[in-house]
């Protein structure tokens, strides 16, 4: 019921009265007086008025699934947020949830995290109420060996739903970072539990700079965020709903080909690390090349000083 009155409040350009909710939603006065105090306490700013009713006039800046799926158009990607004031990391929720036979779909959410984790063992500074710390469960019907081109696609599908919400320049450095005027914004930790042949699920886990101020010294010369580089703060739910389209739309269309080559045309077009001298760091072998193109899989072609072309898949690729 508590969506539901949202709902009517938001949809409505002024005062909605009780006698409206009571008939649409076939409940009592007093119950909706109730809800209506419960959404005051998670923040929402709803003036009452004898006679006129209730008018919404604020809304929290809360990642919460009432926000979320308050126009969200997929149809079935994120239609489960779990939200999250406070965590330890997303990723570790959501594995839990995977395991225990949550449907693929399910979205976890956390304001804040206290131990967020990036690739390589990293930590992840996850500060409250300044980013997008999400993880996406899926159970893609595809081969273990595969499951690095559903990082590819995730990779694509938020750099463009962030094009879309904001407006600024993001660009892909291969394989899924984003970054903005040189500095990353954003990171994929992509987890999975398989067997030899089966996927059980996927984690992916999105981590995005959105309205953070400041990054600590040892990361201020690579990190960054939306706000510091577009000068202005951006709306997270936005950005969080326009990435979910994507997913869905990306995640389906591979799923229906089972090949990469229309996302790929898509990738390269966002990718900033074809044309560029990388550094490669891979299998221990570390080496410099120029990044030529990408091959049908997705991986990295890089030519080597000798004319040599490699392809790489994962490792570590600094421009
Ligand atoms: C990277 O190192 O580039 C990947 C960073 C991934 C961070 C996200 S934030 C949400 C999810 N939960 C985690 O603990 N990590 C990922």
């Amino acid at each position: 019921m508590k969506s539901k009155i949202l709902q009517l409040l938001k949809d409505s350009d002024g005062y909605v009265s009780g006698e409206e909710i009571s008939k649409v939603l076939g409940v009592s006065r007093t119950a909706i007086w109730k809800v209506i105090s419960h959404l005051k306490e998670e923040g929402y700013v709803i003036e009452s008025v004898t006679k006129k009713g209730y008018l919404l006039q604020e809304t929290p800046d809360l990642l919460t699934e009432d926000e979320i799926l308050y126009h969200l158009k997929t149809k079935w990607l994120g239609r489960k947020i779990v939200h999250y004031h406070q965590i330890d990391s997303t990723n570790k929720e959501a594995k839990k949830l995977a395991a225990s036979g949550e449907k693929e779909g399910t979205i976890v959410i956390s304001e804040e995290q206290l131990a967020g984790r990036g690739r390589l063992g990293r930590t992840w500074i996850s500060p409250a109420g300044t980013g997008i710390w999400m993880s996406v469960i899926l159970r893609p019907s595809i081969a273990p060996t595969d499951a690095s081109k559903i990082t590819l696609l995730a990779g694509l599908a938020v750099c463009e739903g962030i094009k879309e919400a904001t407006g600024l320049p993001v660009q892909i450095k291969w394989p899924n970072d984003l970054v903005l005027h040189n500095k990353k914004i954003c990171g994929i930790l992509t987890e999975m539990s398989a067997e030899m042949e089966k996927i059980n699920y996927i984690i992916l886990g999105i981590g995005i700079n959105v309205n953070t101020d400041s990054f600590p010294e040892d990361l201020k010369n690579t990190a960054t965020s939306l706000k510091i580089e577009g000068e202005k703060e951006y709306d997270r739910k936005e950005i969080v709903k326009a990435i979910l389209m994507y997913l869905e739309q990306y995640y389906e269309l591979y799923m229906k080909n089972q090949d990469m080559e229309d996302l790929l045309e898509k990738y390269k077009n966002h990718c900033l690390t074809l044309g560029k001298e990388v550094k490669i760091i891979h299998r221990n072998e570390e080496f410099i090349g120029k990044a030529v193109d990408l091959s049908k899989e997705g991986e990295l072609m890089v030519e080597k000083q000798d004319g040599q072309v490699i392809t790489v898949f994962s490792g570590e690729v600094s421009v």
